[in-house]
């Protein structure tokens, strides 16, 4: 893909959105161009299986667009291990290394709470194909409930603010997805994404729908699924939630 200039780059700013992954969709639909949208509160956030993404002031929203018409369906679990990436990257950027986990397929831990999580979606408006990745990261404290079972940037860096963390995750989303190339280095990623899990080898509980499977984590695929060795035989998993 070709590297979007960062003075070309169409950003949409909002006080507030229901989801800024809706209000991309909206805006395609009205067919305007839009490349990234970010709010400073969701009333309706969005997370993945249907769960709320509870959105106050202080975190940070912001969807963006993949319009690009080589972008198939094909990419989507790709682009999910991709987009962990990017979100890890800026956030290492923030806080430095080695204090955040992955967690298939694209949840970012510190200190065993969840700092960022991503929802990926796709439409298909007036016969194009569009993903929309929406990235929801723990800015600044909320409320004392979310900080039980939420960690925070600020934990960390007292000096981070959501502008700082949102032009970062611009600048790699950019520089990840056309080192990327619509598949070709998509091993260096994976393995990138693999260091940082702890899941590695370990036997986990994987919930796909209201099913709970257990097994090994074996490995990431080359399509961003996860293996799964459930006794002597392996399962391919391209959606569920880990249960550790
Ligand atoms: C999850 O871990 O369940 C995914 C959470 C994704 C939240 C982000 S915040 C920006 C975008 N808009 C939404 O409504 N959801 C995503």
């Amino acid at each position: 893909m070709n590297p979007l200039p960062a003075n070309k780059i169409l950003i949409k700013r909002l006080r507030s959105a229901n989801s800024t992954n809706d209000a991309a969709i909206n805006i395609l639909k009205n067919q305007e161009n839009i490349d990234w949208i970010i709010a400073d509160e969701q009333l309706n956030g969005r997370g993945r299986r249907g769960n709320v993404w509870t959105s106050p002031l202080g975190g940070l929203y912001a969807s963006v667009v993949i319009s690009d018409d080589k972008i198939e369906y094909s990419h989507l679990s790709q682009l999910s291990i991709l987009s962990s990436v990017v979100a890890a990257k800026t956030i290492e950027e923030i806080i430095g290394k080695n204090l955040i986990r992955s967690k298939w397929p694209n949840d970012i831990f510190l200190a065993e709470k969840k700092l960022c999580g991503i929802l990926i979606e796709s439409v298909f408006i007036e016969n194009k194909f569009y993903v929309i990745v929406g990235f929801g990261i723990n800015v600044k404290f909320t409320n004392e409930q979310n900080q039980a079972k939420f960690s925070y940037l600020q934990e960390i860096s007292d000096k981070v603010s959501v502008e700082k963390c949102f032009n970062k995750l611009i600048l790699n989303f950019n520089k990840i997805i056309n080192i990327w190339d619509y598949g070709k280095s998509f091993t260096r990623f994976k393995n990138y994404w693999l260091m940082l899990t702890q899941d590695y080898g370990r036997i986990i509980k994987v919930r796909i729908k209201n099913i709970l499977i257990e097994g090994v984590f074996e490995n990431i695929d080359d399509h961003g699924n996860l293996i799964l060795r459930v006794g002597g035989k392996k399962e391919i998993i391209n959606t569920g939630e880990i249960f550790s």
